[in-house]
């Protein structure tokens, strides 16, 4: 190709290649979700349909990149985790964090319908999103575990927060109540004044979401005699399992490795 004169500008195009041998973790966030939660009328403190959506939009994430090899969410984010030795873009940062804004804003976008029929997007949604390179497994289970135990702060307080506004308390009442407030102190709170037993309520509340692969079963024929012929293939899946502890990882030692 001939050179131009114009092609010095090129030099001024600096590398942003992800450090070697790191796990690689992408996190986006809703932008302004708390108007965007408001002007779409999602139920409190947690919509479901809002955060099925959120989850499909990362199955197609994780779908379309094979290099994530695991991916958790609560509320307006999502973090999305690379495998260490993966050379997608080079580990270009640039290219791997816009790559991953836009295909899940624009899954968003276009699943939109498909989870609320009923409603129409009134403006379009958008995510911000940072790349953090975690150097052990050690330190990328506590990134994960952080993410979750904040799922679980933030769930338990807004539940408590909800309940006592539904009640008749003001926002700010409900807030003096709930004040330095110990979980256990918020479980009994729920449980004497409304009844309710944290424990019980939906796991993709309480837990968020892990997106990952996992083996499943499939029947793909019956023989002649009825029987089922079955198979076992690699699926994306969606549950809502304690990633705080090790009983997870031990499960799926496939996720992260040795
Ligand atoms: P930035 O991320 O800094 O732009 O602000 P934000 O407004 O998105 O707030 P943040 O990301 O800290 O928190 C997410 C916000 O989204 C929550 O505070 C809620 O207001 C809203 N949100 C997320 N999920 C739900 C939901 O299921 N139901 C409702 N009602 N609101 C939700
Ligand atoms: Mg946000």
């Amino acid at each position: 190709m001939a050179n131009s004169k114009f092609e010095y500008v090129k030099s001024f195009e600096v590398e942003d290649r992800l450090m070697p041998s790191t796990w690689i973790v992408i996190r986006i966030d809703g932008c302004h979700f708390h108007r965007f939660s408001e002007v779409h009328e999602f139920d409190k403190p947690n919509d479901e349909q809002a955060l099925n959506l959120m989850n499909s939009c990362a199955v197609s994430v994780v779908e379309e990149f094979p290099d994530i090899v695991f991916s958790y969410g609560v509320s307006d984010e999502y973090s999305f985790v690379m495998k260490k030795t993966t050379k997608f873009y080079q580990r270009r940062a640039s290219k791997i964090l816009s790559l991953t804004v836009s295909l899940f804003s624009s899954a968003y976008v276009m699943k939109w319908k498909e989870f609320f029929p009923q409603k129409e997007l009134k403006y379009p949604p958008y995510f911000d999103g940072r790349v953090v390179c975690y150097p052990s497994t050690e330190i990328l289970r506590d990134y994960l575990a952080w993410r979750q135990v904040d799922c679980h702060i933030n769930n338990q307080y807004n539940t408590c927060f909800w309940m006592l506004v539904k009640s008749g308390k003001s926002k700010n009442e409900a807030q003096d109540i709930l004040k330095g407030t110990l979980t256990q102190e918020k479980n009994e709170l729920l449980f004497q004044q409304f009844n309710i037993n944290y424990n019980m309520l939906p796991a993709i509340f309480r837990k968020g979401s892990c997106v990952f692969r996992a083996k499943v079963e499939e029947i793909t024929k019956l023989t002649d005699d009825g029987d089922p012929v079955k198979r076992y293939r690699k699926k994306v899946i969606v549950d809502h399992c304690d990633i705080i502890g090790p009983s997870f990882w031990n499960e799926h030692p496939d996720i992260l490795g040795k």
